[in-house]
């Protein structure tokens, strides 16, 4: 306890990381997913373990190594992560949405490969559940945060986005054009229902650092 220092502050607190792209199966040998690396949220769940709480990583595919003293539960698609989100956070104080969740699944998985065909192919998309808003619906007590990735708009969008699934805090950061996603840096602006911090553009492992120490402050002035 003594190696976490005073700002340990954590400690006694189960949080649940979801964290990683999904994939949504097309037919047995295809997906659709995204470009998310996993990289911030398996920094987040590194740095709020090392404030002291008890962490349970929810990954989509990812090519990391599991952060120490974490429990990790592997999934692929989004209707996966959330049966396993919500098993996890029966017991938990917080949690923390880094998953690049697929918004839409295939309607009718093809049960054998996809043959080519002359005229081209159309699929039929369907809107996955959101998790954050269905856990938030489930558990109104728990603190949520989720991220926001956005290429316009960032402050707008992310605080409907805070509004909307009625989150206690949102990590929001701009992505193309090379930025933010596969890469080992990134900057993030922070909201919350009163207020807001920019957190400058540092190694994904350093800015995870400060961002466990805001949601920990956060946390704390929420149930004070
Ligand atoms: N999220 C989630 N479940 C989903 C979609 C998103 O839990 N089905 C979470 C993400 O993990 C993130 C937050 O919600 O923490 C915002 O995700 P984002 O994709 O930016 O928001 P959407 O509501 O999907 O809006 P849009 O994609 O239209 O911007
Ligand atoms: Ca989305």
């Amino acid at each position: 306890a003594a190696l976490l220092g005073a700002g340990g502050a954590l400690s006694g607190i189960k949080a649940v990381v979801t964290a990683g792209p999904t994939r949504e199966p097309i037919d047995p040998v295809r997906f659709i997913t995204n470009r998310s690396s996993g990289k911030m949220g398996y920094a987040l769940a590194a740095a709020l373990r090392a404030r002291g709480a008890e962490v349970v990583l929810i990954s989509g595919p990812t090519s990391l190594a599991t952060p120490a003293g974490v429990a990790r539960v592997d999934v692929e698609t989004a209707a996966q992560m959330l049966d396993a989100t919500r098993s996890a956070a029966v017991d938990a104080q917080m949690l923390v949405g880094t998953a690049a969740v697929a918004d839409y699944r295939v309607d009718a998985v093809a049960e054998h490969k996809i043959k080519k065909r002359d005229d081209g192919a159309q699929l039929s998309l369907v809107k996955n559940p959101d998790i954050l808003a269905e856990l938030r619906a489930a558990q109104p007590d728990l603190f949520i945060v989720g991220f926001a990735a956005e290429t316009e708009k960032l402050a707008e969008h992310a605080r409907d986005k805070l509004a909307r699934k009625k989150l206690d805090l949102i990590a929001a950061n701009w992505v193309g054009d090379g930025k933010a996603f596969d890469r080992d840096d990134n900057a993030l602006q922070v909201f919350w229902p009163g207020g807001e911090r920019a957190l400058a553009q540092a190694a994904k492992t350093d800015l995870a650092r400060e961002l466990a120490a805001l949601i920990a402050e956060r946390y704390q002035a929420r149930t004070a």
